[in-house]
């Protein structure tokens, strides 16, 4: 029997050599610790569907956001959740709302940490919708719709860039590092660097939610930011999973009007657009793995059908491995425990 002459194995025999031919590095420089704030003191409330994780109070907020820091994370992205919602997302863009007030607690005790906004309406809305809804009142109530249903609604596009603008002016205002909309209106990286730009924010960077999909893997987190719609679903918006030639002229459109770092999200299930996104940009690409994602390796982790510390790292791995330069991930503190050893 001949053997070839290139056997992989011989690069396999110990850790030593393994290690001296890894292609890929997950380092804790490249995370991003997503996180809850609300008001109150002293408040953590955990998350059902995502255990390990909490709405926070500002206070809270801060000590998390520090033990985040001396782990190594560079950087946290902000979820606002407001005592009251509205029509118009007023707490999204009030100077003292609750994402400012945060974005300015933080700054003062942790000045070295990047602070993200995510920029949406959702969380502030009365309907959950991302974007200004406008509706047709049904004529006679309809039937076995409950009150107050619209018949027909359009979420306005070109009324929610304003709001969109506004907000990102709040959080830029308070301090934000960086900026991230995650409404999927089209036009809104225009407007938003437009309005920075004009206020003496032309430094801040836009992170975009660029190649976002209408995601049953978000179920979690609608929980934990109170953001789930009261009608309909957000397929007028986000995009259909069945679409990549278009992921990639959303990402070409945020990139044109101003994007600095563009986003693939979910991560996992669409690492084939990570990897094209950057293969044809080559921007920096961030990825979410989104709270889908989180809650059923938990779940599985916690019936002991497997080890997520060893999963979790693939998983990260795996996105690295696939183009993406930054990680949204609920893990990051935990990897960055597990990387620093
Ligand atoms: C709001 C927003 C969502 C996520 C980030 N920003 C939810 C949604 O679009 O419904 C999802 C994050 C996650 O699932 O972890 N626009
Ligand atoms: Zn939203």
């Amino acid at each position: 029997m001949r053997f070839p002459i290139y056997r992989p194995r011989r690069l396999r025999q110990n850790a030593k050599l393994r290690a001296l031919v890894r292609e890929t590095e997950l380092s804790v420089t490249d995370l991003v610790m997503p996180l809850f704030v609300r008001n109150g003191t002293r408040l953590r409330k955990p998350i059902n569907s995502m255990p390990g994780q909490f709405q926070l109070s500002v206070d809270e907020l801060v000590k998390e956001a520090e033990r985040t820091a001396k782990l190594g994370v560079p950087a946290i992205i902000l979820f606002g959740i407001p005592d009251r919602k509205d029509e118009k997302a007023g707490g999204a863009y009030a100077p003292n709302g609750v994402v400012p007030k945060a974005v300015r607690a933080l700054k003062k005790e942790l000045p070295e940490l990047v602070v993200i906004c995510d920029v949406c309406l959702c969380e502030y809305m009365s309907h959950g919708h991302c974007g200004v809804v406008r509706t047709e009142p049904s004529p006679v109530g309809g039937r076995g719709r409950p009150p107050g249903t619209p018949k027909t609604y359009v979420v306005d596009n070109d009324a929610t860039l304003r709001l969109l603008a506004k907000s990102a002016q709040a959080y830029a205002e308070a301090g934000a590092d960086i900026v991230a909309p995650s409404d999927m209106m089209d036009g809104r990286v225009a407007a938003i660097r437009a309005s920075l730009d004009e206020t003496g924010f032309s430094n801040t960077p836009i992170m975009s939610y660029a190649a976002k999909f209408a995601s049953s893997y978000y179920g979690p987190f609608r929980e934990a930011a109170e953001s789930l719609p009261q009608f309909g679903d957000r397929r007028t918006y986000q995009m259909d999973c069945a679409n990549a030639d278009e992921a990639l002229r959303e990402v070409a459109l945020d990139i044109e009007e101003g994007a600095d770092i563009v986003m693939v999200k979910p991560a996992l299930g669409y690492q084939d657009l990570i990897w094209r996104v950057k293969e044809k940009f080559r921007y920096p690409v961030a990825c979410y793995n989104v709270s889908g994602e989180y809650a059923m390796v938990k779940a599985a982790a916690q019936n002991g059908w497997l080890d997520e510390k060893q999963v979790v790292l693939e998983m990260l791995t795996g996105f690295r491995r696939s183009g993406a330069d930054i990680i949204l991930t609920y893990w990051a503190q935990q990897a960055a425990q597990w990387l620093n050893g």
